[in-house]
């Protein structure tokens, strides 16, 4: 009887140790993916912040070097230098450091505006009404450049957030799809509801399309994609950034589809608006 009584004693005694070793390890387990789930964003947020420092420089660079390669020119050709050719140096001089001082102020510029979306009354915006005010903006644009505009909606599509902010989204998604498109190609918004009750609006075009090499890019701040190299004045590589910033804002989603040569969408999916 002493017996069985020590077994059993021994054996309670095995299984809760087996049980401690069971909770250490799951708690150890629990503690190692808490922590990637706290550092992940972190680490996301540093990796933006990289890539952005890197844009930036990127843009600031190339007006100094094209400066820096002409002075050097100049230099180089010394009393021989026409004064026609002085002067076109300074013209082109001149140029790019008004770039420089273009790109400062689009980074100052861009470095408020979380402080300024984050201040942002939201509250119930009627998504049409805001792509329509946007579609009448580029219409002018559009039809200078033979570009033809279509639009299609579903009643009562509702969101929850801040109409200036958003005109702002959709503006931009339709000066990319203008600047990227050609004479005779098409631009089409698509408001609908998804099956969750939310809404996604799509801004499609007939343009150019992106590489894929640039497309995994596209939203970050100051990154002009390989199809605008000719056109680098006009594009400060802010519009999808400004676009992304603000569908946070919203707690929307942005995707893009895009096929060389044929065109891109754009979509932004809302959630679903509960009305407060
Ligand atoms: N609809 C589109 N068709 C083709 N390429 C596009 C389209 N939208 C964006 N892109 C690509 O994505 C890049 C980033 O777009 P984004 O709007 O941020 O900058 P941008 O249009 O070059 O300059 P900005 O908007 O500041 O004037 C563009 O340079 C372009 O390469
Ligand atoms: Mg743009």
């Amino acid at each position: 009887m002493t017996n069985i009584a020590n077994d059993l004693v021994s054996a309670i005694g095995e299984v809760s140790l087996l049980v401690r070793f069971i909770i250490f390890s799951a708690l150890i387990v629990i503690s190692y993916f808490l922590s990637v789930l706290t550092l992940r964003p972190l680490q996301r947020s540093m990796q933006e912040r990289k890539r952005f420092i890197a844009n930036i420089s990127h843009e600031l660079r190339t007006p100094l070097s094209i400066m820096k390669a002409e002075l050097e020119a100049a230099l180089l050709q010394g009393d021989m230098i026409t004064k026609r050719e002085l002067l076109e140096i300074s013209r082109s001089n001149l140029e790019e450091v008004d770039r420089s001082a273009q790109i400062i102020q689009f980074l100052l510029n861009f470095s408020e505006l979380e402080t300024r979306l984050a201040s942002l009354q939201l509250s119930q915006v009627n998504l049409s009404r805001v792509a329509r005010k946007a579609l009448r903006l580029v219409e002018e644009d559009a039809h200078r450049q033979r570009i033809a505009l279509a639009f299609e909606d579903v009643d009562g599509a509702v969101v929850r957030g801040n109409a200036t902010a958003l005109e702002e989204l959709v503006l931009n998604l339709l000066k990319n799809a203008i600047r990227f498109n050609s004479a005779g190609g098409k631009i089409r918004v698509k408001i609908v509801r998804g099956e969750d009750g939310g809404i996604k609006m799509s801004v499609a075009d007939t343009g150019v399309g992106i590489r894929a090499v640039d497309l995994p890019h596209i939203f970050e701040p100051f990154y002009a994609g390989s199809n605008v190299l000719k056109k680098r004045k006009e594009s400060a590589g802010l519009g999808l950034a400004i676009v992304r910033a603000i569908a946070r804002l919203h707690r929307a989603r942005v995707s893009v589809d895009s096929v060389v040569g044929q065109g891109t969408s754009v979509g932004v999916r809302f959630p679903r608006y509960h009305g407060r």
